[in-house]
């Protein structure tokens, strides 16, 4: 069966990028984030993508999504994020050698009750408000190591609030490092991990000497941090880096109709053609993760290396494109292919189309429904 729509990944990229990441700091701590089904494109590939090139550990979210992970690549090791973990999953953790990256004093309690030798990481709270240990709490680790001694540290981590502007001493970044840093000097056998994708990106931006370790997720994908968009030698900067975007959303025209003006498309009748149009229906809607945003006036797609209006509300499984203006006369025929973003140069890019639906590429990539199909190439 024909699917609706594809997410084309180019996995040849992913290692070309996951490389270009690992060499900016080659003696740190690298675990790429693999999240939410590695952003939305599809765990297991990116996984034995990246355990192909050397990567021998990953972070996820919890053991429901280690599982896959594991069943895959038995050897990999895999961190653990999500906090209060309930005890049957606590105990398959253990059991299957992950390594917890403990957060409060609950999981680190249930941990210590299991008995049993377990690699873990802590994880502090320098600013983000959202987990962690205080950092006054420190000391107590000292006590409680000593009380349970199967209970091995491994490592120490923090998330940053941004991490893009990390080469500005005035930034609140810098001062979440200067608060890790000072940590890590309590912990020095611990390896450390501090980076996201901005921040890691950015280190390379100021070469920066330091062995801070990195957990970086979008940036695999190529996706570029805010701050390279600002200006000329940032741009310049991220071209040297040569991270490549990996993915191309595609649908194609099921439908195709001529409407005399005034006509309007779509629910609530909120767009009407200004002057006879030539519109065509692509199959892709919200329901399969393609945004229904308020103000479709912005969004375009690619039709025959022709940016297109978007026009009308998007549909639950459809949103429709004025094909009126395209240059290349030749008829239209259904099942044209239709690129939403990608890795083709006039295509838009995804931090476009998220830009124009008033989001972040993150949340686009993590809302392509299943339906959608991802095809590696
Ligand atoms: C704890 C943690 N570390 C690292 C990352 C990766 O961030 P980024 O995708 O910005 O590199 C995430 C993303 O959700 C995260 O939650």
């Amino acid at each position: 069966m024909k699917s609706r729509a594809v997410l084309e990944i180019n996995l040849e990229r992913i290692k070309q990028n996951a490389q270009i990441l690992k060499n900016i700091k080659p003696q740190s701590f690298f675990c790429p984030i693999l999240k939410a089904d590695a952003y939305g494109h599809g765990v297991i590939p990116i996984a034995k993508t990246l355990w192909d090139i050397g990567v021998n550990q990953v972070g996820v979210l919890n053991a429901e999504e280690a599982y896959p992970i594991l069943k895959a690549i038995p050897k990999i090791n895999i961190l653990i994020f999500d906090p209060l973990i309930p005890k049957e999953e606590l105990n398959w953790i253990v059991k299957n050698n992950l390594t917890i990256v403990c957060s409060n004093w609950k999981d680190l309690e249930n941990l210590s009750n299991l008995n049993k030798k377990t690699q873990i990481h802590l994880k502090f709270e320098t600013g983000f408000s959202r987990l962690g240990f205080q950092l006054n709490s420190a000391k107590k680790f000292y006590e409680f190591f000593k009380k349970n001694p199967l209970l091995k540290l491994k490592g120490i981590g923090t998330h940053l609030v941004s991490g893009e502007d990390l080469g500005d001493k005035d930034s609140f970044s810098f001062l979440q490092l200067k608060k890790f840093l000072k940590l890590i000097k309590l912990f020095p056998k611990a390896k450390n991990h501090i980076l996201n994708s901005p921040a890691l990106v950015s280190q390379f931006a100021h070469c920066d000497s330091s062995n801070l370790g990195s957990r970086p997720g979008i940036s695999l994908y190529g996706i570029k941090p805010k701050i390279f968009f600002q200006t000329k030698k940032a741009q310049k900067k991220w071209s040297q880096l040569n991270l490549q975007p990996v993915s191309c959303l595609k649908s194609h025209i099921v439908a195709l109709q001529e409407i005399p003006k005034k006509t309007p498309v779509s629910y609530g009748a909120r767009w009407k053609a200004s002057k006879k149009s030539k519109i065509a229906t692509v199959s892709l809607g919200y329901a399969e993760g393609f945004f229904r945003a308020q103000d479709h006036s912005k969004r375009e797609v690619l039709f025959r290396g022709q940016r297109v209006p978007i026009v009308g509300t998007v549909c639950m499984n459809f949103f429709m494109i004025d094909l009126t203006n395209i240059k290349q006369k030749k008829p239209i025929r259904l099942g044209e292919e239709v690129i939403i973003f990608g890795s083709n140069k006039k295509a838009l890019s995804v931090e476009e189309q998220a830009t124009a639906i008033n989001t972040i590429p993150y949340e686009l990539f993590t809302s392509i429904g299943s339906k959608v199909k991802r095809v590696y190439i």
